[in-house]
């Protein structure tokens, strides 16, 4: 019975082998994810706040990031509550999107010792400004981060003055507030000059988008001052590197701008409707939505600080 069971499995082992070899290799060809987290730091990362490779995936394959053209989110950013909830949540999708540089414009007279330390461990290239807001436009129902936007500008502008002929990229603005798909990087991407999607949640509906006709933006669907030249938010669209270089004059002006019209105002002067570049399908899918922080309650908050230690929140 013994010597019988032996040979069964001597008779079996061999194909037991060839199975488990066989799995192997299909599963070490298993293609990466689209999304797959990137490696880091290979953004080429600058500026005062330095760049910090990602840990980990060493061993996955490279994809070809190289050809791919850096895309440069603009963030401003200011002293609240909830601004490093915010800036931990928005880092936590930049980390996942290959050659993203961010640019985080802090509104203040010098960089903050939170967003410093932040920059820092945030895994991911990073350029750290600062530029306040002049006190006389602090104040509700003024338009708000024209100076960091344009602070934000300046730096690529002076970045790339020296190297002719630009390296691919595009520019877009994400408020720190906002909650971002990662499909969103892979529209904008593609930008060749001025590109244009959708945005949930905003001008008082569950989402605004560009009308689109046989590829080309027509009109706008939204709620809210249909008037505007560019009916769009601040997240609905992206910007060529090459657009913004060959447009150095192009900036958010505070003369004469309303809330709502900075959009227009800006991409007025680098753009026409007729030229603008549809994305998420015909600007049928919203990747992007404006999402708004409420207010923390801290009416039990001490006056005077009572605990033991100091803690960041
Ligand atoms: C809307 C648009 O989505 C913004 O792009 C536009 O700047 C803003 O209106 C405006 O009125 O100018 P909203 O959600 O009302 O956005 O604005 P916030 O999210 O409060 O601010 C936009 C960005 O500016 C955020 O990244 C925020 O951190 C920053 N900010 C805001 C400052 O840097 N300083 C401030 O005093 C206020
Ligand atoms: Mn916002």
């Amino acid at each position: 019975m013994k010597s019988l069971l032996f040979s069964r499995f001597l008779l079996l082992l061999p194909w037991v082998l060839i199975v488990i070899i066989v799995l192997d290799i299909d599963s070490s060809r298993a293609p990466l994810p689209a999304l797959a987290p990137r490696g880091g730091g290979g953004g080429g990362g600058s500026g005062s706040g330095g760049a910090r490779p990602a840990a980990g995936r060493a061993a996955a394959p490279r994809r070809p990031e190289a050809a791919l053209p850096t895309i440069y989110a603009i963030t401003p950013t200011y002293s609240r509550p909830v601004q490093k909830a915010e800036l931990t949540r928005l880092a936590n999708t930049f980390r996942q999107v290959a050659r993203l540089h961010w640019i985080l414009v802090e509104d203040a007279a010098a960089r903050s010792d939170l967003v410093s330390r932040f920059v820092a461990g945030a895994g991911l290239p990073c350029t750290h400004l600062h530029v306040p807001t002049p006190r006389r436009y602090k104040r509700p129902g003024l338009p708000r981060a024209t100076e960091q936007r344009n602070a934000g500008l300046a730096w690529l502008r002076q970045r790339h003055q020296h190297l002719p002929p630009p390296q691919p990229g595009v520019l877009f603005f994400a408020d720190d507030d906002n909650t971002y798909s990662l499909e969103l990087f892979q529209e904008m991407r593609t930008t060749r000059k001025v590109s244009v999607w959708p945005v949930g949640l905003v001008g008082g509906r569950r989402y605004e988008r560009p009308v689109v006709e046989n590829g080309k933006v027509v009109g706008w669907y939204t709620g809210w001052r249909a008037d505007r030249p560019f009916a769009i938010d601040m997240a609905g669209f992206a910007v060529s590197l090459q657009v913004i270089l060959s447009h150095p004059k192009a900036v958010f002006k505070r003369r004469g701008s309303q809330p709502g019209m900075q959009e227009s105002d800006f991409l007025k002067q680098i753009t026409t409707v007729e030229e603008l570049e549809p994305k998420a399908n015909n600007c049928t899918k919203v990747l992007v939505w404006h999402t708004r922080t409420e207010k923390v309650n801290l009416a039990n908050e001490p006056k005077y600080h009572l605990d033991t230690v100091s803690i960041e929140v």
